[in-house]
C-alpha cells in the first residue's frame, strides 16, 4: 500500500530533525511503499487529484551518543509515476509555510481526493480554516492577551497597558519576523511600520510572557490527544525559543494545565480534521497552533525514548477503520 508525503524538496530536509522524515521512516518500517511529491507536482485530471509520485527508500537515522545521525545518502529515489492520489492509502500534506497562494491551490486539489478511499492529513479544509497564529484566538480562555491589527494607535494603546509585547506576522514560522517591544522603545514606529508593511497587513500582538525564558513547549497532538512534548529554551541573548534560531531542547512532561489546554482544543481540532498538530505553550498559555508541518518528533523520540512517527502512522490505520 502506498503512503504519499507532500513535502518541500527532499534534499532540503534534515533527517535528524524533520518530523516528515521520521514519519516516512515509520511508514516504511510498517511495510508501506513510501512516495514523495511536492505541491508543484500536483494536477487535476478528469476531476481527480494526480501527482508525480517518486518512490523513496530511506536509510533510517540512528542514535549515537544521544544524537540522531544520518548516513550521507540517506534517501534513494526511484522513477516517478503520474498517479491518482486516490491510489494511495494515505496522503500527508507536509509542506512548510508560508501558506501562500500556491499552497492554497494545492489544498483545493487535495479536496478532490475521495476520503472514503484515502485519508488526507491534515484535512485540506482544516488547513485553510486554521491560520497558525489566528486559530488560537478561538480559545480565548487559554491564550495570553492578544490583539490582531494593523493600526499603530491600537498597538500603542496595547503597549501602554503591558510592559512588553510580542509582534508576530500572521504567516511566519520558526521565529521568522517575531519581534519583542518594550515601552519607550525608540524603534516603536519603525518596527510597527516594517511589521505591518506600512499599515497594509494586520499582525498579531501578544502580551509578553516572561516565562518564555523558561521555554516554549511544543506538544504534539494526534487526533486531539497529546502524545508527547519537548521544551525549547532560548539561548544566549535571543528571546525566541524556536529550534531554528538556536533554542535548546530539553525533556519535559505535560502539566495538568496543558492537558486542559489540549482538551479545550480537541473537539475543534477533530471537527476541522486537524489530525496531526503541534501546539506551542508558554507558561501555561497557548500561543500557536501549528497545522501545516509541525516538528518535534525527532527531539521527543530522542529525549523520551519513544517512536511517535510509528504512533502517528498506526493511528491513521485506526482512522481508516482497519
Ligand atoms: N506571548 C509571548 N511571550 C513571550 N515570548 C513569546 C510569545 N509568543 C511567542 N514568543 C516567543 O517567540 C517564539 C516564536 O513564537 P510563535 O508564536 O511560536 O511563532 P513561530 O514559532 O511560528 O515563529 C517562541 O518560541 C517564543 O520564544
Ligand atoms: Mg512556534
Amino acid at each position: 500500500m502506498k503512503f504519499a508525503f507532500i513535502i518541500d524538496s527532499i534534499e532540503k530536509l534534515d533527517p535528524t530533525h524533520d518530523s516528515s522524515v521520521a514519519m516516512m521512516e515509520a511508514a516504511q518500517m510498517l511495510g508501506y511503499e513510501v512516495y514523495i511529491t511536492t505541491i508543484e507536482q500536483l494536477s487535476v485530471v478528469k476531476g481527480k487529484a494526480y501527482a508525480h509520485l517518486y518512490p523513496v527508500t530511506l536509510k533510517p537515522v540512528t542514535l549515537v551518543d544521544n544524537h540522531w545521525v544520518a548516513e550521507e545518502n540517506w534517501y534513494l529515489l526511484g522513477e516517478s509515476a503520474f498517479l491518482p492520489l486516490e491510489s494511495c492509502y494515505s496522503v500527508f500534506m507536509r509542506k512548510d509555510p508560508p501558506v501562500n497562494t500556491p499552497y492554497l491551490y494545492a489544498t483545493y486539489i487535495l479536496d478532490l481526493i475521495d476520503r472514503q478511499k484515502t485519508k488526507v492529513i491534515n484535512s485540506p479544509q482544516g488547513i485553510r480554516s486554521a491560520n497558525e497564529k489566528m486559530y488560537a484566538l478561538q480559545f480565548s480562555s487559554v491564550i495570553p492577551e492578544t490583539i490582531v491589527t494593523q493600526s499603530k494607535k491600537v498597538i500603542a494603546d496595547f503597549l501602554e497597558e503591558k510592559e512588553a509585547i510580542i509582534l508576530k506576522p500572521l504567516n511566519g514560522k520558526a521565529g521568522e519576523g517575531i519581534l519583542f517591544l518594550q515601552q519607550g522603545d525608540r524603534n516603536f514606529n519603525s518596527l510597527i511600520e516594517i511589521s505591518t508593511k506600512q499599515g497594509q497587513e494586520p499582525i498579531m500582538v501578544q502580551e509578553y510572557l516572561p516565562s518564555a525564558k523558561e521555554g516554549d513547549k511544543r506538544i504534539i497532538l494526534l487526533n486531539g490527544k497529546p502524545i508527547g512534548a519537548v521544551n525549547r529554551i532560548p539561548t544566549g541573548k535571543e528571546f525566541r525559543g524556536n529550534m531554528a534560531v538556536g533554542g535548546r531542547v530539553a525533556q519535559t512532561n505535560i502539566t495538568e494545565r496543558e492537558l486542559t489546554i489540549c482538551a479545550t482544543l480537541a473537539p475543534k481540532l477533530k471537527q476541522d480534521g486537524l489530525f496531526f498538530v503541534g501546539i506551542d505553550v508558554i507558561g501555561g498559555y497557548l500561543t500557536e497552533v501549528n497545522v501545516t508541518s509541525p516538528t518535534g518528533i525527532r527531539e521527543i523520540d530522542r529525549l523520551n525514548n519513544v517512536n511517535l512517527g510509528k504512533e502517528v502512522i498506526l493511528a491513521t490505520e485506526i482512522e481508516n477503520g482497519e
